[in-house]
C-alpha cells in the first residue's frame, strides 16, 4: 500500500473533491432542473436530499474507499466484502463510464462556444430583435453537424490526457488548486452583475418562493438525481479519492464542507441565472432544458452592454467546472485498471480515455445524424444520461449505505469517522451513521421504485 497516491494537502483534497462536485451538474443541469421543477419547490427538495441524503452517502463513500485503500471494485474487495458486493463498485465504474460519454460532449459543447466568444464569432451576426431564433438555431446546427462538435470533445479528452498522465499530486491536485479558486472568483463577479439588474427581483422571487403545487414525485425523482450527479455521488469517485485521503482526514466534515460548497454554486446559478432572464423578457418559452446555458444566455448577452466579454468569462467558468469533474470521473476507470490489472499509469489513462474518442462522438452523433437510433424512446445520449443518472447512481448509492450500514466489518464506519479513534465519535457522526442504516436505505429506494411507476 506505500506507493499509494495521496494528496498532499487539506486544501488540495478539498480543491480536488470539490472540483469533481462542482461541474456541469450545477452550471448546465441545475438552472433547467430548476425550471423544469417549478423552480423553488425543487429548490427545497434539493437541499433536502443534499442534506438528508447526499451528506452521510458521501461520507459512506469516504469511509469505505478509505478503509479499502483502493478503487471502488477493489476497496470492496479488500474489506473481505463476499461476491456479490464487487458488483456495487462495478456498477458505479459502469455509470462513470457512461457519464463521461456524454459529459465529453457537452463540455466540448462549452469550449466551442468559450472560443466563440472569444473570437467574437458567436455574436458576429446577431439580427436585432431575432436573437432568441438566432441562438437557438446556431446550436441545433452545431450539436447536429457531424464533425465540429468532434473536434471540440477531442479537445477535451486532450487536456484531460495530459492532467491526468500528472497523477493525483502533480496533475489532479494541481490543477484543482489552480481552477477552483478561479472558478469562485468568476462567480462572484457574475453574482453581482445579476443582482444589479433590474429583474433580479422577479427573478429571484421564481427562484427563491416555492409553489408546491409544482411538486410531483417527478420533480423528487429529478431533485435526488441531480443532487447524487451534483454530489458525484454513486459514480465510484469518492471511493477513488478518498483511497488518497491521509488517515487523519475527518470524513464528516469534509462530507459537509465539499456538500455546501457545492450546493453553493447551484444555488449560486440560479441567482445568477433567473435575474437575468427576467431582466431581458426570455421568460416561459424561451427558458429550454438542457439547452438554457447554450441559448437563453447567449440570448442575453447579446442583449447585455460588454455582452461578448461577459459572454467568454461565463464559457471559461463553465469550460472550467467541466475540466475538473471529467478528470475525476475518469480518474475512476483509470484506478481501477492501475489497481486491479496493475497497469501503468500511461497505460491506464491511454485504456480509459483513448476509447472516448468512439464512444463520445456516437453520443455527439446521437444529437444529429444518428437521432433516428433510439432505446427506450430516447437517443443515445439522453438514454446514457437518464439510465446513469436517474437509476444506477441512486441504486448504487442505495447498495453502497446498505453494505457500509449492515455488512461491512463491524466498527469500519465509526472506526473511519473518528480516524481510527483519534477524534470523538459525537453526536454529529452518530446521526450520520444513523441515516446510512436507517434512513438513507427506504428514502432512496421509494424514490428509485416510483421512477418506474
Ligand atoms: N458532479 C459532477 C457535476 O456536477 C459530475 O458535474
Amino acid at each position: 500500500m506505500s506507493d499509494k497516491p495521496q494528496f498532499a494537502s487539506r486544501i488540495g483534497l478539498i480543491a480536488a473533491t470539490v472540483g469533481s462536485a462542482v461541474g456541469l451538474g450545477n452550471v448546465w443541469r441545475f438552472p433547467a432542473e430548476a425550471q423544469a421543477g417549478g423552480g423553488a419547490a425543487f429548490l427545497f427538495i434539493y437541499i433536502l436530499c443534499v442534506l438528508l441524503l447526499g451528506v452521510p452517502v458521501m461520507v459512506g463513500e469516504f469511509a469505505l474507499g478509505r478503509s479499502g485503500g483502493s478503487d471502488a471494485i477493489g476497496s470492496f474487495v479488500n474489506l473481505g466484502a463476499r461476491r456479490p458486493w464487487w458488483g456495487v463498485g462495478a456498477l458505479a465504474i459502469l455509470a462513470s463510464y457512461m457519464i463521461l460519454c456524454f459529459y465529453m460532449v457537452v463540455a466540448g459543447w462549452t469550449i466551442e462556444y468559450l472560443w466563440e466568444s472569444v473570437t467574437g464569432a458567436l455574436y458576429a451576426a446577431v439580427p436585432d430583435g431575432n436573437e432568441s431564433m438566432m441562438f437557438a438555431r446556431r446550436m441545433e446546427t452545431y450539436i447536429g453537424s457531424a464533425w465540429h462538435p468532434l473536434v471540440f470533445t477531442a479537445i477535451v479528452i486532450v487536456i484531460n490526457i495530459c492532467v491526468l498522465l500528472g497523477g493525483v499530486q502533480k496533475g489532479i491536485e494541481r490543477l484543482s488548486n489552480l481552477l477552483m479558486p478561479l472558478l469562485f472568483l468568476i462567480l462572484i463577479v457574475f453574482a453581482c452583475v445579476a443582482l444589479s439588474l433590474p429583474g433580479a427581483a422577479e427573478g429571484l422571487r421564481f427562484f427563491l418562493s416555492p409553489d408546491f403545487s409544482k411538486l410531483t414525485p417527478g420533480v423528487v425523482i429529478s431533485a435526488l438525481g441531480q443532487a447524487f450527479f451534483s454530489l458525484s455521488l454513486g459514480m465510484g469517485i469518492l471511493i477513488t479519492y478518498a483511497s488518497y485521503f491521509p488517515r487523519t482526514t475527518r470524513l464528516t466534515r469534509t462530507a459537509v464542507t465539499v456538500s455546501m460548497l457545492d450546493m453553493l454554486v447551484a444555488v449560486m446559478m440560479g441567482v445568477i441565472i433567473f435575474p437575468a432572464v427576467t431582466t431581458y423578457g426570455l421568460t416561459g418559452e424561451s427558458l429550454r432544458g438542457a439547452t438554457l446555458v447554450f441559448v437563453t444566455l447567449p440570448e442575453v448577452f447579446a442583449r447585455m452592454p460588454g455582452g461578448t466579454f461577459w459572454s467568454a468569462l461565463f464559457f471559461l467558468l463553465l469550460s472550467l467546472a467541466a475540466i475538473t469533474s471529467t478528470i475525476s470521473i475518469a480518474e475512476v476507470t483509470i484506478a481501477f485498471l492501475q489497481d486491479r490489472f496493475r497497469m501503468s499509469r500511461r497505460k491506464a489513462v491511454s485504456a480509459t480515455l483513448l476509447p472516448l474518442f468512439i464512444f463520445s462522438s456516437i453520443c455527439s452523433l446521437s444529437q444529429g445524424p444518428l437521432n433516428h437510433i433510439t432505446i427506450a424512446g430516447f437517443n443515445i445520449f439522453d438514454f446514457l444520461d437518464n439510465v446513469a443518472t436517474n437509476i444506477m447512481l441512486p441504486l448504487g448509492a442505495l447498495l453502497l449505505c446498505i453494505y457500509m450500514g449492515w455488512f461491512a466489518p463491524r466498527g469500519l464506519l465509526q472506526d473511519q469517522m473518528s480516524c481510527g479513534g483519534m477524534y470523538d465519535f459525537g453526536k454529529v457522526n452518530r446521526t450520520v451513521a444513523f441515516i446510512i442504516r436507517y434512513i438513507a436505505p427506504p428514502l432512496i429506494a421509494i424514490v428509485l421504485i416510483s421512477y418506474f411507476i
